[in-house]
Formats: structure tokens, sequence, C-alpha cells
């Protein structure tokens, strides 16, 4: 497949509001996972390889990456990949339904480190309220980020609310996660002799 195949195959064109019916888009009804901003697609495309029995969807905001990742998946190893290009903020509520998400993934969120850009991060309350509402009863947030204060300020979120569980005492570890695929940020940051923060969050029925 050459990359306008792939694009037609892979890339939904979801510019509207409208609600992503999983069954018509994936042909199956296999549990969802979504990443949000995969970068280069190291972890989508692996992890999608190996887990066949799941649905991958990518939402990532840059073109580039888009192409980038598009040129990574194999129309035989990936038939559970689809990537929508956009920027993740509350308005994916419209289009993705109610429970009906298992895992979603975010390694290495842009931190905007400045405090006047904190407002720009996507992990405030009002993106976990979505989170929330789109995963399934005890559906999983994995996090990863290279930059302590942003993994304070995740965990502190977190913390603060009832509906999340985080699975590590002392909010991240510095362990990777089981079956860990490390992303093309972890790899540069770990060159940098950076520390990476993990963290997972479940879903807690009230
Ligand atoms: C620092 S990079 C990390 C990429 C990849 N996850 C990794 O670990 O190598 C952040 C990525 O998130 C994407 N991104 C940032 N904000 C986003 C948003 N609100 N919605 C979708 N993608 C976003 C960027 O385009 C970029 O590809």
């Amino acid at each position: 497949m050459n990359l306008e195949e792939k694009k037609a195959y892979f890339l939904l064109d979801w510019k509207t509001d409208e609600q992503i019916s999983f069954e018509s888009v994936f042909g199956n009804s296999n549990l969802v996972d979504l990443e949000i901003g995969g970068g280069r697609g190291e972890f989508l495309v692996q992890r999608s390889a190996s887990l066949t029995d799941t649905n991958f969807l990518e939402i990532e905001v840059k073109g580039k990456r888009i192409k980038t990742i598009l040129r990574k998946l194999d129309p035989v190893h990936n038939t559970n990949v689809r990537l929508i290009r956009r920027f993740v903020d509350e308005s994916i509520r419209k289009i993705l339904p109610a429970a009906s998400i298992r895992r979603i993934y975010i390694f290495h969120p842009d931190p905007w480190p400045k405090r006047k850009h904190h407002k720009k991060r996507l992990f405030q309350n009002r993106i976990l309220d979505i989170f929330k509402e789109i995963l399934v009863p005890g559906g999983e947030i994995l996090v990863s980020t290279d930059h302590p204060g942003y993994a304070d300020w995740i965990v502190d979120l977190f913390q603060k609310r009832k509906d999340f569980q985080g699975l590590y005492p002392d909010g991240y570890s510095t362990i990777p996660f089981t079956d860990h695929i490390p992303t093309y940020f972890e790899c540069k940051k770990r060159d940098e002799q950076e520390k990476i923060f993990y963290m997972i969050f479940r879903k807690v029925e009230l």
C-alpha cells in the first residue's frame, strides 16, 4: 500500500462531531483502546500488532506525525488500527460513545512548563470528566512523563477525585509498565539521563 492507500484505509476523515460507531469503523465489536498524541507511533504500531483482539484508535493533532504513523502501519498486522487527526479537548465526548474505551494511553504529553501556560496542559479536571464518561467501568488511563512537575500535577489532579484510583502507592512509579513499549520521547529523555514517571489510574464506580 502506498501512502494514499494507507490514508484511505487507516485514517478516519472525522471532521464533524458525529458520534463514531466503533462496530462499523472496525467491523467487529472488540474492545477499543485509545492513544492520544502518539507522536511517531512506536507504541501504537507494536501494541496493536500484538493485541490483535483489541481495536486501537489514535488521535493525534499533527499532520506530519499522522503521516509518520501511516508509513509505519502495515495493512496485514495493524488491521485493528484507525487514526483521527484532531486536537483532543472536551469536544471528543461528542465523537466517542460513553463507556466505549477500555484503556487510554497518553505518553509524554506536552508539559507546558511555564506557569502561565499550565492552562494549556491536557490534564485538567474537565478532560478527566470526559475520560471518566468514555471509559468502560474499571477502564484505565496509562500515562508517562519525563517532567517531574507535570507528574506531580497529574497525580494531584487524580488524587483529588473520587472517581479514579491510582494504582501506585506514591502516585507514580519510575519502573516501566509491564509489557512496556518505549516511545520516541521516552528514548530521547532516557538518553538525556532524565527520569521517567509512569502512572496508572483506574475508573472507580461510585
Ligand atoms: C511530546 S510528544 C510525545 C509523542 C509520543 N507520545 C512519544 O512519547 O514519543 C506530544 C504529542 O502529542 C501531540 N499532541 C499534543 N497535544 C495534543 C492534543 N491536545 N490532541 C492530540 N494530540 C496532541 C503532539 O502533536 C505530539 O505528537
